[in-house]
């Protein structure tokens, strides 16, 4: 087989967390303190793929690239490929063609993480050589992802792909479609074919299913391990909390009459004073945690400071702080440089400088 490629999917709108992302990549928010990119690009490398097409947009390429640079940190080379208007993931393909050639490839959506990386699937798609290869998992809400409905062979052979609907309002299965897909140059042609969908993309989905109908080799593997889209807040926390579960945990940074409990990281600089920290938690380089309580399946950023508050099962991105709160964060995502603080100013009441799109929760 020529050699295979990586696209990774980093450009599209980012919509559903806003307001975090309507300034910064959704591709870049951290998870467990690492964008969320680098763990598909990781991914990638560790399948032993080196020649790595990003996709990107106008509005937040230039962030990708400065964050992630060339890929030298990962071992790969990583070539950014302008996608002027989010018009689908099929259409990304076809931005992609002149980078990609003839040659077979992985793709990556880059708010994706997958448990067990792809090595193995890799592998698998080069001794099978189908026309694609495609990963299926079972979800409790189908609906909102792309629906495959599979079909019991005869033969002894693994389930046939019979059609694949994106986003049904009535899902013949529970079987979402994972965003890693391995791909022939087939699909460029399967791309070229399409018409817009409903939403006005043209689907990945429907490509795939174009290839189905025409008698191509399409085969399916289902996800083990577990596998998140990291598109809304509570799938954000909840991949959060699975990365955070797998990490060691270690000190770099000074503690001052403080307490860990459990696997707990402080990146090189972080200071904790009179602080309790249960794990699993990661405290960013440079962050300053006094006087708090740091519970389980929370990622505290660079620079963060936090000073007499409780929190926990939250992300902080860097440079934000809370001091002085009455009662515990919990569930919370807060953007870069937020400041969460008590005033004594008088008369006692909220004040806010709060975003588009925010949500507060109150008790
Ligand atoms: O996460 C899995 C799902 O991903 C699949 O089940 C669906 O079949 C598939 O269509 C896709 O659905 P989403 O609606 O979640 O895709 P989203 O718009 O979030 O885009 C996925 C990634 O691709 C994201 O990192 C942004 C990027 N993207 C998206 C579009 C539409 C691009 O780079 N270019 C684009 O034009």
């Amino acid at each position: 087989m020529a050699s295979l490629k990586g696209l990774i999917l980093a450009g599209g709108k980012g919509t559903r967390l806003r307001p975090i992302t309507h300034t910064n990549a959704k591709q870049l928010v951290p998870v467990a303190n690492k964008p969320v990119l680098f763990y598909g690009i990781e991914a990638i490398a560790a399948a032993g793929i080196t020649e790595i097409g990003v996709i990107v947009s106008p509005e937040t390429g230039p962030e990708i690239r400065e964050v992630a640079g060339d890929g030298s940190r990962f071992g790969v080379h990583l070539e950014y490929i302008p996608q002027a208007e989010p018009l689908g993931l099929a259409h990304a393909v076809l931005t992609a063609e002149p980078f990609l050639g003839a040659d077979p490839f992985v793709m990556y959506l880059g708010d994706n993480l997958l448990q067990g990386g792809i090595t193995q699937l890799v592998q698998e798609f080069q001794e099978h050589s189908p026309d694609a290869l495609i990963l299926l998992t079972a979800v409790p809400d189908p609906e909102n992802y792309g629906v495959a409905e599979l079909a019991d062979t005869t033969d002894g052979q693994p389930p046939r792909v019979v059609r694949l609907v994106e986003k049904p309002t009535q899902p013949a299965s529970d079987l979402a479609l994972v965003g890693v897909y391995m791909f022939t140059a087939a699909i460029h042609d399967a791309a070229r074919a399409l018409v817009p969908s409903a939403r006005g993309e043209l689907e990945i989905t429907d490509a795939i299913q174009h290839l189905v109908d025409g008698g191509a080799r399409v085969e399916s593997h289902i996800v083990r391990g577990w596998w998140k889209d990291t598109g809304r807040l509570e799938d954000m926390l909840e991949a959060n909390r699975l990365i955070l579960d797998t990490l060691p945990g270690g000190v770099q940074g000074e503690l001052v009459d403080s307490h860990l409990e459990g696997r707990v990281t402080v990146e090189a600089g972080a200071l904790l004073e009179h602080s309790t920290v249960r794990g699993p938690a990661v405290i960013g380089a440079g962050a300053t945690v006094r006087h708090c309580y740091v519970g389980p399946y929370t990622a505290i950023g660079d620079k963060c400071v936090i000073e007499h508050a409780e929190l926990e099962h939250s992300i902080l991105l860097s440079g934000s702080s809370v001091r002085n709160l009455d009662g515990r964060i919990e569930s919370s995502l807060l953007g870069r440089n937020v400041t969460l603080r008590r005033s004594e100013r008088q008369p006692r009441a909220y004040r806010f400088l709060v975003g588009d799109n925010s949500d507060i929760a109150m008790p």
